[in-house]
């Protein structure tokens, strides 16, 4: 098949590299000439483990193509993902929707044949009703499908999430799309990932509810380790046993700074505002916001009581500096705050 991916970063990256390694023909848009500059000179704008390899292989083959050229790839693709960034509004919970709409109005020029525009972006839910009534015309002339098939990899192991998902879920009710989306997904349906077909607003809620969820799991261990600083205790030890019960799991229940990167924080804020907009208390996750938000205040104060109050004059070492782990990625790191704080006190 033909594919578009709109926005290579992280996501339309990954995407669009593990895309083409199943024998799909992939065009890797961005409005951003220096990756695209990059990207044609083999070199990756972001690092993910394993990614290199997979991309120089597949480019050699001509199945990849870098370009800022959006109306020749979406002319010559059946298939478009959304795949821009969704950051948060300048101090609000509200996702920023500036980056879709846009590409979408472009979408709106160029599109004269079918095609399936989906949202592999972040949206919140309702969003794809908002694309539809700006493709209305073309969408009565049957010329669009419009879908929301979020993504759940995880940077530093994106790759292996994007080829050995645990679901794909794909949100319409066209009978057409899903079918041409089950047969695109069929060589990395594996026998333990699913594929789910819901609404496309069902599709859209899915992966804030996980988001949140596997934020709230944090902040639960995180405020258990909080308990345990204060009576002696050795959170690995809650951690493993908390994590041998089945019906618990031991993922994403490992204490640790605060949660951060660029998923969590804007997604759990967005959520909250989806909330308001639904007229629905989002009680817990307001909750983890705050908790998580007030982890992080704990440990720099931990760094004070260490340094008995003194933090002037003195170096202090940051071993891993981004959100987590093999990924470059800085967005919303928890450590930006403390070293921040740390450097005023100098
Ligand atoms: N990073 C992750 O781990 C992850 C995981 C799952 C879902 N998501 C979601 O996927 C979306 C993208 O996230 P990301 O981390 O890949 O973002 P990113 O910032 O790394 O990449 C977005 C890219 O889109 C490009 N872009 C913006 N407007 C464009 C336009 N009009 N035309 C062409 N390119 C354009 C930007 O230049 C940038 O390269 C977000 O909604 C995010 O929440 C991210």
């Amino acid at each position: 098949m033909k594919l578009c991916m709109i926005g290579t970063g992280y996501v339309g990256l990954v995407s669009g590299v593990c895309f083409s390694d199943v024998g799909n023909t992939v065009y890797c848009v961005d409005k951003d000439q220096k990756k695209i500059d990059l990207l044609n000179k083999g070199i990756l704008p972001i690092f993910e483990p394993g990614l290199d390899e997979i991309l120089k292989k597949n480019f050699k083959q001509k199945r990849l193509i870098f370009t800022t050229n959006l109306k020749q790839a979406v002319t010559n693709s059946d298939i478009i993902f959304i795949c821009v960034g969704t950051p948060s509004k300048k101090n609000s919970n509200t996702a920023n929707l500036k980056y879709v709409l846009s590409v979408v109005k472009d979408l709106k020029k160029i599109i004269k044949k079918y095609k399936i525009i989906i949202t592999k972006s972040t949206v919140p839910l309702s969003t794809g009703d908002k694309i539809e009534k700006i493709l209305i015309n073309l969408k009565k002339k049957k010329l669009v499908d419009i879908v929301s098939n979020p993504e759940f990899l995880r940077e530093g192991e994106a790759i292996r999430d994007f080829i050995y998902p645990d679901r794909i879920i794909i949100g319409t009710d066209s009978e057409k799309a899903n079918k041409t989306l089950k047969s695109l997904y069929l060589p990395i349906i594996k026998k333990t990932s699913r594929y789910f077909n819901t609404s496309r607003r069902g599709a859209e809620l899915i992966k804030y509810a996980s988001n949140a969820f596997l934020a709230t799991k944090i902040s639960f261990i995180n405020e258990i380790a909080n308990l345990c600083e204060k009576a002696d205790v050795d959170i690995k030890d809650i951690s493993l046993g908390m994590g041998s019960d089945e019906r618990i799991g031991s993922r994403f229940l490992r204490a640790g700074p605060a949660y951060g990167g660029s998923c969590f924080p804007k997604d759990t804020r967005a959520l909250i505002d989806t909330g308001n907009k639904f007229k629905t208390n989002l009680s817990i996750v307001k909750t983890v916001v705050n908790s998580n938000n007030k982890r992080k205040t704990l440990l720099i104060k931990r760094v004070e009581r260490i340094l008995k109050g003194n933090l002037s004059n003195k170096i202090i070492t940051f071993l891993g500096v981004t959100f987590k782990p093999n990924t470059d990625d800085m967005r919303e790191a928890s450590s930006i705050p403390m070293i921040k704080y740390l450097n005023k006190k100098k």
